[in-house]
């Protein structure tokens, strides 16, 4: 089982090299692979604002780069008033790497901690199965 503390540490540490002049709400993500290989993001925001991307999609994409397919647990951290809550898009993009009870670690910067699943965060997610008829 992958130590949430290290998670939270490298998230943390990652977190400080965010772009967000327009939010002002730096986010850091810190993926577990499943060789036991750290997968780190940070969000990276955009003039044209859509454009923009989420610190748990940077670590996703580290993850695919780094080699890796399967995300073994994942950990957010933000200087929030309460654990940061990955956005309906990162839950989906989460999904897509993770089993239902891969463990989720959401984080505040002044040490609140929130333990949860990615079936907790996106109950009834869309899978290939909905795609296959009969
Ligand atoms: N953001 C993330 O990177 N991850 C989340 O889980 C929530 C939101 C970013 C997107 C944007 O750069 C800023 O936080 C404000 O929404």
């Amino acid at each position: 089982m992958p130590d949430p503390d290290d998670l939270i540490a490298a998230a943390t540490k990652v977190r400080l090299r965010a772009h967000a002049p327009y939010s002002q709400f730096q986010v850091g993500a810190a993926i577990r692979g499943e060789s036991g290989a750290l997968h780190i993001g940070c969000n990276v925001e955009n003039v044209a604002y859509p454009e923009g991307t989420c610190a748990e999609a940077g670590a996703i994409a580290a993850m695919i780069a780094g080699g890796d397919t399967r995300i073994s647990a994942i950990a957010v951290i933000a200087d929030s008033p309460r654990p940061v809550s990955p956005c309906g898009g990162c839950r989906q993009k989460i999904a897509e790497f993770a089993d239902g009870d891969t463990p989720v670690t959401l984080a505040t910067t002044d040490g609140h901690v929130q333990h949860t699943t990615v079936a907790a965060l996106l109950p009834g997610a869309f899978d290939q199965d909905y795609m296959t008829k009969g």
